[in-house]
């Protein structure tokens, strides 16, 4: 039968919608309760919606009774100090999983290569129901800031980076796209992270905001790029040299974050 998908991110797997006034907003991500939860990279989250309420990040399937990452729980007292995030995550009308803010500190982009990695979004989703997918609404003004999304890890051919200053707004099949942030600056980047479930109300969000998959890669000089694919290459070979010491095979496995 099949998922239910979003004809926008058939292509390339995301899209860009319309710029967000961000400015207009209060700085919410300051004020809610952060947590620490192991992510790709220096991270802390801040949960808006969870398996039950609490605030905790963990996969909804590790919960019991196990279900995919649909029908989020809003924790109100994150509701209540974040009434326009939550509003940004509602607005499309389409159901919501986990909705959190990220924290991420500085990475540079050989540590963003190293970071790729894929979301497990769809775990216990049934077979003819919505895809989930990812909201990614940039919060910081992180002009030199982007986005990388790869179809292969390790393969640059084709990689798109998208510009993070505040106001930016994607949405990505994050479980099909291997993606991690390049932040440059001094200050932690804070962006809010929403599982969508796909179907017609994320498709009449995405029009509505003039989604395209149609953007400007980020330019990066030639020296920076090759100097990020040794670092990542120089941390994988680290990594599998320090499971390979344990006896075990690295392990791949899609990320929670
Ligand atoms: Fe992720």
């Amino acid at each position: 039968m099949g998922y239910i998908k979003s004809a926008a991110l058939e292509e390339k797997g995301f899209v860009v919608l319309d710029s967000y006034n961000q400015a207009l907003d209060p700085k919410e991500w300051l004020d809610i309760e952060y947590n620490d939860w192991k992510s790709s990279g220096d991270t802390r989250f801040a949960p808006l919606a969870s398996a039950f309420g609490d605030i905790e990040c963990n996969g909804f399937w590790n919960h019991k009774p196990p279900r995919t990452d649909k029908d989020g729980v809003w924790i109100d007292s994150q509701v209540a100090k974040a009434p326009n995030l939550t509003r940004r995550a509602q607005e499309p009308g389409a159901n919501v999983g986990r909705c959190r803010v990220i924290e991420l500190q500085p990475t540079p982009y050989g540590d963003c290569l190293y970071n790729l990695h894929q979301d497990d979004n769809n775990r216990l989703n049934p077979d003819g129901t919505g895809w989930v997918v990812r909201g990614f609404f940039n919060l910081t003004d992180d002009k030199d800031s982007f986005f990388v999304l790869r179809e292969n890890r390790t393969d640059p051919a084709g990689e798109v980076r998208i510009a993070l200053p505040a106001g930016a707004q994607l949405i990505i099949d994050t479980q099909r796209l291997w993606h991690a942030a390049t932040h440059v600056g001094t200050e932690p980047r804070y962006n809010l992270i929403t599982s969508w479930t796909s179907g017609p109300e994320l498709d009449a969000y995405i029009e509505k905001y003039n989604g395209t998959d149609q953007v400007e890669n980020v330019e990066v000089p030639q020296d920076v790029l090759e100097a990020g694919y040794a670092e990542q290459a120089r941390k994988d070979a680290a990594r599998a040299a320090y499971y390979a010491a344990k006896g075990q095979q690295v392990k791949q496995a899609m990320s929670e974050a």
